[in-house]
């Protein structure tokens, strides 16, 4: 692991209450920096102050967008450890991203490693309560100041940490989401499978509209014929119809969401069967008639996993499940938020776990006998201990059990 230089802040911030949080407004003592220059290539990775950008009037990202993003979290588990849910493919990710908007790419094992480093230099502003986590902001923006459209000679890479609140304050709520014949998010060959700004700044309009008629998100049909699903503001779009999930393929016009991937794994190993393929508008309508749709939800970092309850398309509105949430759809989110919490096993290793600065967050083998067999058999998996260490921690078990035999 890179050492990156750290220059500590000299004012720290109260971390806020965890009952306070909500999404994307609070923000850490420190960001990850590294510049791009022309002929030096990408350089000065290092952590500092969290701090304003001062940019030139003329920098190109305010004029041309030229620019991109990424977006994971951090979770704190009941064993106190800190993992990140997989920084590996959100640096994979972020490079494919840079590819599609002429971004000078930069080395993923770096990348996945400033995400590591700054949280264990931030690791106590980790929320505590269930639900809650740190979510990590990766960005890269065009610095160059000039006028006129073509790829910038300097860049900018940053990452910000925002602690954030459980995404359903009282459980998971079934959204009601509006599929617009009426506005495209992204054409084949455009910027659709990037997660660069335009694509968010498109989606402005057409969910301003839909909120005003009561829904949640726009569910996106494809640019071209307005019938194929594509995906909904923020997240992948998947469906259960007569027994078998399906979900829009990656054709180029869609993020290749993260949880999706993560989700289409956990289907697999449970041997539900699921399917990538184009589906319609009017093929999901005719399913809803025939009472072949079973459940409907959207998957991303956000919200893990978001029921739909209501479905709008022209003048019709469409009711889910009874606007319930379905067990597949209940299996799926505590699943994948039991791995991220440490407290279900990890079989794809999709959680990394963060070494914490200035502490240690190691627990002893005494402590650890202490924790559920899920939450041991996660720090055993997570190479949180030592050898020495585990032997302590079946040892210490192994007394706990005597005493209470003896008792
Ligand atoms: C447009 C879009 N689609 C899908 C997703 C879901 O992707 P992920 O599961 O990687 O968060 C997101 C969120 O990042 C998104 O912004």
């Amino acid at each position: 692991m890179t050492a990156f230089p750290i220059e500590r802040t000299a004012t720290p911030k109260q971390a806020p209450p965890d009952d306070s949080l909500k999404f994307g407004t609070f923000f850490t003592d420190h960001m990850f920096m590294m510049n791009y220059d022309e002929g030096r290539g990408w350089h000065d990775p290092r952590i500092v102050p969290y701090q304003c950008l001062s940019l030139d009037p003329a920098t190109c990202v305010l004029h041309y967008a030229q620019a991109i993003f990424d977006g994971l979290k951090a979770f704190r588990g009941a064993d106190d450890v800190i993992r990140i849910f997989p920084p590996a493919r959100h640096a994979a990710r972020l490079n494919q991203s840079c590819e599609r908007l002429c971004i000078p790419p930069l080395d993923p094992a770096l990348v996945a490693q400033s995400f590591e480093a700054l949280v264990a230099v931030d690791h106590r502003f980790v929320p505590r309560k269930p639900g809650t986590a740190l979510y990590i902001r990766p960005t890269v923006i065009a610095t160059e100041p000039f006028l006129g459209v073509r790829p910038a000679t300097s860049y900018l890479y940053f990452v910000i940490l925002s602690p954030v609140g459980a995404y359903y304050a009282e459980g998971m709520n079934p959204v009601k989401i509006l599929a617009s014949d009426r506005h495209v998010r992204a054409l084949p060959g455009g910027l659709g499978a990037a997660k660069t700004a335009a694509n968010y700044a498109a989606s402005l309009y057409p969910a301003e509209e839909a909120h005003r008629l009561g829904f949640t998100q726009v569910l996106y049909l494809d640019g071209v014929e307005h019938r194929y699903l594509e995906e909904v503001g923020t997240m992948n779009i998947m469906l259960k119809i007569d027994g078998t999930v399906i979900t829009p393929p990656l054709s180029g016009s869609i993020l290749a969401g993260i949880t999706r991937e993560s989700v289409l794994t956990l289907l697999r190993d449970w041997g539900i069967p699921a399917v990538e393929r184009p589906i319609t508008i009017d093929e999901v309508i005719a399913a809803i008639e025939a009472g072949k749709l079973e459940e409907m939800w959207g998957t991303g970092t956000a919200a893990v996993i978001s029921p739909v309850g209501e479905l709008g398309y022209r003048d019709r509105r469409f009711t889910i499940n009874d606007g319930k949430i379905g067990p597949l759809t209940a299996r799926l989110y505590e699943t994948i938020v039991g791995i991220q919490y440490g407290r279900l096993p990890d079989p794809h290793g999709w959680m990394r776990p963060v070494r914490a600065r200035g502490r240690s967050r190691r627990m002893s083998g005494a402590e650890l006998a202490y924790l559920p067999a899920t939450a041991q058999a996660a720090a055993f998996r997570a190479r949180t201990l030592s050898p020495r260490e585990v032997a302590e921690a079946v040892l210490a078990r192994k007394a706990a059990a005597w005493a209470v035999a003896g008792r």
